[in-house]
């Protein structure tokens, strides 16, 4: 049975993230922009670690995907054939008594007003266009109309002629790229769950059509074992198939990886089968064929596409949500219990391997904390922090989830020897600086 989920932690997460500099409102000076986020000094590695994790398990673990990095901005052309000029719209209401605007689809109940709760004050639904339009150039108006990308995929599909002849692949195969993506949400929220600018990662695998369904299932499988491997517990994820009506217009079949989040069970991830619907799509409108003749067996035909769309922002966030843990224990070097907050990240998510803490600022320590900074920086991103006692230097790496910290004392000085203490356990071990590397290395690597 899966976990209830923990409404209190949303707003711990969250005030962790703003005062540990993981995630900060945008423009705050200004009072804020609505929806938009800045991932601070920890949140830009936490990030930048949740995309390398997914680029070196799509692309650099394996021979038959490769990457990309598209236009972000792009032509009417590209949309009118995706199709989604003409359905990438949401259901939009207006409150008639307090003026708010919903998604109908996302209303609890679509007769009452969330904010205001008058009953029947809603609007007709008009279906309101999810893309952000731009003009290139100094001239605004009809022809210079360009749109930023709601999803990366179509950089894939209008780019799969260039891959398939440059690249020497041949399906089943995959084209994968991790990028911004905008659209403009009726209802942002949820911090960075739902934001208007967001990053994703997505990776289309082109197939014979007739494999179509086994390459569906395995990605399926493949994707949702990925957040277990980085340390999602298996109970706080599951795979939910799309109803018939729930399928996007370019969708024979989806299934989401969901986590559970402090308000249920939310998508992470879509793992859909899109058929052969865009590449017909964009070879009709272009002129181009983006068909593919298989030599061995003498036929042409035009892949089908099985798509894990992932969002890069939105997994960064479920990896916070899992992690977050709080407990009593001992005060470290001192009798007294105390509650400790700690990030419990897999080392590979974690924003600081390691964190280099002098025990104290008096100048003998520097050489010996430089020495052992300069040997672990070219393998490992580490933290370092000579201010405040110890044991609230430690809290604060705890907070981070830096899974290890290596403290150097006035004994160093005699032994050549460093504290290495472990995040999980706080357990403390000795290690000579000559072996520093050799013990880290099985831990983090
Ligand atoms: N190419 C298919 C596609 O874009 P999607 O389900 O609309 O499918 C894929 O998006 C993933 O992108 C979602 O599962 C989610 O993780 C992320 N995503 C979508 N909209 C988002 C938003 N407004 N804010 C943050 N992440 C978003």
């Amino acid at each position: 049975m899966s976990p209830a989920p923990d409404p209190t932690l949303f707003d711990k997460v969250v005030n962790l993230c703003k005062r540990r500099g993981f995630v900060f409102p945008s423009a705050e000076i200004y009072g804020g922009f609505r929806s938009t986020y800045d991932y601070g000094p920890v949140g830009v590695l936490l990030l930048r670690n949740v995309k390398e994790a997914w680029w070196r398990s799509m692309v650099q673990l394996r021979h038959d995907i490769v990457g990309l990095d598209a236009a972000i901005l792009s032509p009417p052309a590209i949309w009118e054939a995706s199709g989604h000029l003409q359905n990438f719209n949401d259901p939009l209401v207006d409150c008639r008594n307090c003026r708010e605007r919903f998604r109908l689809d996302k209303l609890d109940d679509p007769n009452e007003c969330p904010n205001c709760h008058a009953k029947g004050s809603f609007t007709e639904a008009r279906h309101f266009n999810l893309m952000f339009k731009t003009y290139a150039g100094p001239v605004e108006g009809t022809g210079a109309e360009v749109y930023l990308r709601p999803e990366t995929a179509q950089g894939m599909f209008v780019n799969f002629k260039n891959v398939l002849e440059t690249s020497r692949k041949r399906p089943p195969f995959g084209i994968a790229q991790i990028g911004k993506s905008f659209r403009n949400e009726i209802t942002p929220g949820n911090f960075v769950f739902r934001t208007r600018e967001f990053e994703q990662m997505e990776m289309e695998y082109f197939v014979p059509p007739d494999e179509a369904e086994k390459w569906y299932g395995y990605w399926c499988h493949e994707r949702l074992q990925w957040y277990v491997d980085l340390g999602i517990p298996d109970d706080q994820l599951r795979l939910r198939p799309h109803d018939e009506e729930e399928l996007s217009h370019y969708s024979s079949a989806t299934s989401d990886v969901e986590f559970l989040f402090p308000w249920g069970w939310d998508e992470l991830e879509g793992i859909a089968n899109r058929t052969d619907y865009d590449l017909r799509q964009h070879a009709q409108a272009s002129g181009e064929s983006l068909d593919y003749f298989d030599q061995a067996l003498g036929e042409r035909y035009v892949p089908y596409v099985i798509e894990p769309a992932a969002g890069a922002t939105r997994t960064a966030m479920a990896f916070l949500m899992a992690a977050y843990d709080e407990e009593e224990v001992a005060r470290e070097g001192q009798g007294q219990g105390e509650s400790r907050t700690v990030l419990r990240f897999h080392p590979r998510i974690a924003p600081y391997k390691v964190a280099v803490l002098p025990l104290s600022k008096k100048s003998e320590l520097q050489e010996p904390a430089n020495e052992v900074l300069g040997l672990l920086q070219p393998h490992y991103m580490c933290d370092y922090d000579e201010t405040q006692a110890i044991g609230r230097r430690y809290r604060r790496q705890d907070e981070l989830g830096t899974p290890y910290c290596v403290t150097i004392d006035f004994d160093t000085l005699d032994d050549r020897a460093v504290t290495v203490r472990d995040r999980d356990s706080m357990a403390q071990d000795r290690v000579p600086i000559d072996a520093l590397l050799d013990h880290l290395g099985p831990k983090l690597d």
